[in-house]
């Protein structure tokens, strides 16, 4: 092996090509490895200072040998380094699984590696019916199951808010807030988003609304941004009726649902629409001609997420015109925020 491919853990003779498949085949254990260093509490452990294998596994309780070896494959990743003394250090990277880090990802990593898990198991089976793998084991797309488990509730829309809060800076210079008085955040979950949009337009006033299972929450993300003065929080369904607003925001809310039903909930924002208000969707948008750039690949791994989890799918812009004038809407303007995440501004036809 040559210095080269020994780093890229290819094998001498072989097409990098072969590595590279080698490695997205094997993808499945850094899942893992980063899922249980989070469940054994390991980063926020490391957090405290630099421990041993021995001494970090009696804190943990843990076996000591074992231990060293999600150590030891947590340093390849970067994500903690060993000194000479034995002695294991998170580093900055790994410090993002601590769950009161500003940026954390801790509660991702659970849903990735947990529930997702075993929808993702099954994609063969949601390929072939088209079918969710809750709808295949008897249940019923949506967020209803959320309402009665109040673990699997609190892991789901803590994962939201972080990863609304990596993008919530770019969708915020990107949206068009002029003129607005009232932005309601329809399917806003816990309110990153919208905590940031009121944060950022001092004379803006808000309405987070979601079911009672995705505000529970709420009140500590718009605290946390010192907005909760001007932002009001209403329990509903989409489906129904949406509150009142010059700014409807939807972000991450159509692509969970199949085409009927994104319509119903374009439909209703437009009921609640003032005269000369707009819808904001804020999605990642499909490229029309597929690439293999990252962002390509974020798209394709959601699209797919939401197969196996929903019954909704990502689209492309053309996509959303449809559904938009199905709803009596019309795209008038778009813009991008990072990745491929998009803000398209939708007007009453
Ligand atoms: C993928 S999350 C997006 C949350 C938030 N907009 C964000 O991007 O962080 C979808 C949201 O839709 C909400 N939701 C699902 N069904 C709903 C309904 N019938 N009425 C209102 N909100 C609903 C969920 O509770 C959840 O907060």
């Amino acid at each position: 092996m040559t210095a080269a491919n020994m780093h890229h853990g290819s094998l001498d003779g072989e097409p990098p090509q072969r590595a590279q498949l080698f490695d997205w085949i094997n993808a499945s254990w850094t899942t893992q490895a980063i899922r249980s260093a989070c469940v054994l509490q390991l980063p926020d452990w490391l957090a405290r200072g630099a421990s041993s294998a021995d001494e970090a596994a009696a804190g943990l309780g843990c076996d000591a040998p074992a231990l060293a070896r999600l150590l030891r494959a947590l340093a390849t990743l970067g994500l903690c380094a060993e000194d000479d003394a034995g002695r294991h250090a998170l580093t900055a990277t790994g410090a993002l699984l601590c769950e009161d880090h500003p940026q954390s990802l801790r509660a991702w990593a659970l849903m990735a590696g947990g529930p997702q898990w075993q929808r993702w198991g099954e994609l063969d089976q949601s390929v072939r019916t088209g079918c969710s793998h809750r709808r295949r084991h008897g249940g019923s797309d949506g967020f209803d199951d959320l309402a009665t488990d109040p673990a699997a509730a609190e892991q789901f829309y803590r994962a939201m808010v972080e990863m609304t809060r990596s993008i919530a800076g770019a969708v915020v210079q990107a949206m068009n807030a002029t003129g607005a008085r009232c932005v309601v955040d329809v399917g806003g979950g816990r309110g990153e988003l919208l905590a940031q949009v009121l944060a950022a337009h001092p004379s803006l006033r808000g309405v987070l609304f979601d079911l009672p299972q995705g505000l529970a929450g709420a009140d500590a993300v718009l605290a946390q941004h010192g907005v909760a003065a001007r932002c009001r929080c209403m329990a509903g369904s989409f489906f129904e009726t949406v509150p009142e607003g010059d700014v409807q925001l939807l972000k991450s809310v159509l692509h969970n649902w199949d085409d009927a039903r994104a319509v119903q909930i374009l439909a209703r924002c437009r009921d609640a629409l003032a005269p000369v208000g707009r819808v904001l969707i804020v999605e990642r948008l499909v490229a029309d001609r597929i690439g293999r750039t990252p962002q390509d690949r974020d798209v394709a791994r959601s699209d797919l997420n939401m197969l196996v989890a929903l019954s909704g799918r990502e689209r492309r812009r053309s996509e959303f015109a449809a559904l938009c004038a199905a709803a009596g809407l019309a795209l008038t303007g778009e813009a991008h925020a990072t990745g491929a995440w998009h803000v398209l501004q939708a007007r009453a036809a």
